[in-house]
């Protein structure tokens, strides 16, 4: 069954999201909108909760309390596949493939919901994104560099053509000339309408391809506000990422 038609341009909107990891609380009330078209960095030390965050909009962990509104819908509670249904896609920290697969499968069991011709013009255009990732299609997808599994799984995730994309860890073991490549094409992405959220360990990378950002800390959002504002204020990262080394990581 089609979910149901939510306006174009609608944000994702998350509010008051509470979240429990091993019955303690891991998120305690963070709300943020997401914009289609626009790049929002998510920013804060480890073990903040942003990958709590991503996985419970997701669909793969279950949320205390709060809502996540699409176009007056909640899709909080719904089962992954149907968040993904609805245009809402993850890319997973760790740019995880399926290694024993080849490229081209894996892009195939991203669209596995498609029909024949969608998915191949749907591939067709993740190897326009990425045409390193396209002169490698029948390569078993473990021998990939680190890099081209990351495009690889962006490449998984816009499938679909989804609305919302979320991308936890950017650049995390990649090397800097492919950082700046990829953080082209999440531009170009987002040009296309899409809404991207950035997680990413380089806040200046993020804050440069950002229009909007919020910092995290403690499982909360402590900061909320433009790029231009934050980039203004070193000091709101730098308390974040120092709270989280003079606490203990229990919460
Ligand atoms: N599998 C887990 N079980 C229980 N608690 C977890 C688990 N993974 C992470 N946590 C806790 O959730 C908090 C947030 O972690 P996480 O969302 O991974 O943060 P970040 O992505 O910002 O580094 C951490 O304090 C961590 O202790
Ligand atoms: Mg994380």
């Amino acid at each position: 069954m089609a979910p149901p038609e939510s306006p174009a341009g609608a944000s994702l909107i998350v509010r008051d999201l509470a979240v429990q990891r091993g019955g303690r609380p891991v998120l305690h009330g963070v709300s943020f909108e997401l914009r289609c078209g626009t790049v929002t960095a998510l920013l804060g030390a480890n073990g903040a909760g942003k990958s709590t965050l991503v996985m419970t909009i997701a669909g793969v962990l279950p949320a205390a309390g709060g809502r996540l509104e699409l176009g007056g819908e909640n899709l909080l509670g719904l089962p992954p596949d149907a968040v993904r249904r609805r245009g809402v896609t993850v890319v997973p920290e760790g740019h995880s493939v399926l290694p024993n697969l080849s490229v081209l499968d894996n892009l195939r069991a991203a669209g596995s919901q498609l029909g024949r011709a969608e998915l191949e013009r749907e591939i067709r255009s993740v190897v326009e994104l990425f045409p390193e990732v396209g002169a490698l299609l029948n390569l078993a997808a473990h021998n990939l560099s680190g890099g081209q599994k990351q495009m690889l799984a962006i490449g998984q995730a816009l499938i679909g053509q989804p609305r919302f994309l979320l991308i936890d860890e950017l650049s995390f073991g990649l090397a800097p000339v492919i950082v700046v490549r990829l953080g082209e094409t999440i531009r170009s992405i987002a040009e296309r309408g899409v809404g991207i959220l950035l997680i990413e360990q380089f806040a200046t990378l993020a804050l440069s391809l950002a229009s909007e950002a919020h910092v995290m800390e403690r499982g909360r959002v402590v900061f909320s506000g433009t790029s231009a504002e934050l980039s203004a204020r070193p000091e709101v990262l730098h308390d974040a990422y120092l709270a989280a080394q003079s606490s203990p990581r229990a919460s």
